[in-house]
């Protein structure tokens, strides 16, 4: 009877101490508890007023009547949910605003504001004329820069972006664009021909492009690539979109008006300069003058690519063409 209660204890001495060893394992490891909230999460806190503290992006979007248009927003909708701090400004190529870009902005759960701006029929050419005879979305463009003359204070922190509806982004590339202060360049993938253009760089500076097409084009950038401080804009109330731009020469037509492109002497090194001169220009609209040329490169000194100029295919309707001859298309009650 003894020696079984001897063995009883021995048994739960053993036990206890690998227990103990176990537990004193487990100290320096992180708990099992549920993972924190994921960061994920805190990017649907949309708006101006979300992501508390960042300056908010500004990003304005031209888009126009087409059957992929609805298919467009919706993609680009959801990219732009994930990124705080983010107010959308869409601007239709149309007369007034349309309920179906209405509806996929109200229902997108990002902080928008709906505009239009008619293209003028002058601007527009014909049915048969090739597209890219007059710039697209120039009036769409400037529109959005009205909205913002208007709408903000010259002092108000912020970002402008010109994002059109099929291209594919990268959420790294807004929190590249979040610190611009002048104008903030990046590479774009397959554009112009090529597998990406994009800033060249050499000691934190753009020194060149590389670009397949017309070099010698002040600011050879495409639309995607830049984006501009809502301060440096504000202090130029004249710098817009010239809707009559030779092809390929909207970007610059716009930049022109905002960093004077012969000095293309970005100073990575300098830019703690370029927020003295923020805050002088911010009061006296002196930034252009003090400081031109600013161009800070962002994705690793331009040499990632976070944005691809995507074409949508357009689709083809032919079978609804003959089913509508026949009275019998699709319902047109439905909405795509
Ligand atoms: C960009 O290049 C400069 C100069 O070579 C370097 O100091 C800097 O760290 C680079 N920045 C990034 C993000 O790679
Ligand atoms: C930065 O500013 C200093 C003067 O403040 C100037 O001497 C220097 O050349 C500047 N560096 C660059 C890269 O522009």
């Amino acid at each position: 009877m003894r020696l079984r209660l001897r063995n009883v204890f021995l048994v739960y001495f053993v036990v206890s101490l690998v227990g103990l060893f176990c537990a004193l394992r487990e100290l320096g490891r992180p708990c099992p508890c549920p993972p924190p909230e994921p960061e994920r999460r805190r990017g649907r806190s949309v708006g101006v007023s979300g992501g508390e503290g960042l300056p908010p992006i500004y990003v304005v979007t031209p888009t126009y009547a087409r059957p992929v248009q609805k298919a467009e927003l919706v993609r680009l909708s959801q990219t732009l949910l994930h990124v705080p701090a983010l107010h959308w400004v869409v601007v239709e190529d149309a007369a007034a605003p349309s309920a179906l870009v209405g509806g996929v902005l109200a229902a997108s759960g990002v902080s928008f504001t709906h505009l239009s701006a008619e293209t003028p029929p002058e601007l527009r050419g014909g049915p048969g004329a090739p597209s890219w005879l007059f710039p697209r979305g120039a009036e769409q463009r400037n529109r959005a820069l009205r909205w913002l003359r208007d709408t903000r204070r010259p002092d108000e922190p912020g970002v402008v972006y010109f994002a059109d509806d099929d291209n594919t982004y990268s959420l790294r590339l807004f929190e590249e664009m979040r610190s611009t202060r002048g104008v903030s360049v990046w590479p774009v993938g397959l554009v112009g021909g090529l597998r990406l253009e994009r800033p060249l760089v050499a000691g934190g500076r753009v020194v060149g492009f590389h670009t397949g097409w017309r070099p010698e084009r002040p600011f050879p950038l495409d639309m995607a690539g830049f984006a501009v401080g809502l301060r440096l804009l504000l202090a130029h109330p004249r710098a817009r979109f010239d809707p009559r731009a030779e092809r390929g020469f909207l970007e610059s037509s716009f930049l022109g008006g905002l960093v004077t492109p012969g000095q293309l002497e970005p100073r990575a090194d300098n830019c703690t300069q370029v927020g003295v001169w923020g805050v002088l220009g911010a009061f006296g609209g002196l930034w252009g003058l003090v400081n031109p040329g600013q161009l800070e490169p962002r994705a690793d000194n331009c040499t990632q690519v976070l944005v691809w100029h995507t074409r949508t295919e357009k689709p083809k309707l032919r079978q609804e063409e003959q089913l509508q001859r026949q009275g019998r298309g699709s319902d047109p009650d439905i909405e795509v």
